[in-house]
C-alpha cells in the first residue's frame, strides 16, 4: 500500500525532473546516449542504472549525502552540484567531488511495464 506511481514515458532525455515520495524529493533523470557512454567500464555506475522497457534513468533522492542539501542539475554539464560545501555528483548519481560520503540513495522501487512504484 502507498506506493507512488509515476510514469516513466513522460520524461524527456537529458532533463531531470523532481518529483516527491514521503515528503523527500527524487530526482528522475532520462539518461542520454552521452550519459550511457559515460558509464561504460564503470561497473558502480551501471548497478545504479534503472531501465524501463528501452530506456535509461537515474532515480534517487534527491538530497546530498553530506548534509541533506538538495543538490541542482547542470543540465549543461550533465551533472548536480551541491551548493552548500560544493559536493558534486555524476548524472548517474555517483560522488564525483567530496565532501559527500557516497551516492545518491536510491529509493525502494519496482517496475510495472512503463510504471515505476515508489515505496
Ligand atoms: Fe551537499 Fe554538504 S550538504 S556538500
Amino acid at each position: 500500500a502507498g506506493f507512488t506511481t509515476l510514469d516513466m514515458s513522460i520524461y524527456e532525455e537529458g532533463v531531470m525532473v523532481t518529483e516527491k515520495w514521503r515528503g523527500k524529493p527524487i530526482f528522475v533523470l532520462k539518461k542520454t546516449p552521452e550519459m550511457m557512454k559515460d558509464e561504460e567500464g564503470n561497473p558502480e555506475a551501471q548497478a545504479r542504472n534503472i531501465k524501463v522497457g528501452n530506456d535509461n534513468f537515474m532515480i534517487a533522492i534527491g538530497l546530498c549525502t553530506h548534509l541533506g542539501c538538495i543538490p541542482a542539475f547542470r543540465k549543461d554539464k550533465g551533472d548536480f552540484l551541491c551548493a552548500c560545501h560544493g559536493g558534486m555528483f555524476s548524472a548517474s548519481g555517483l560522488v564525483t567531488k567530496v565532501p559527500p560520503p557516497r551516492g545518491f540513495d536510491i529509493p525502494p522501487f519496482k517496475i510495472d511495464g512503463n510504471k515505476l512504484l515508489l515505496g
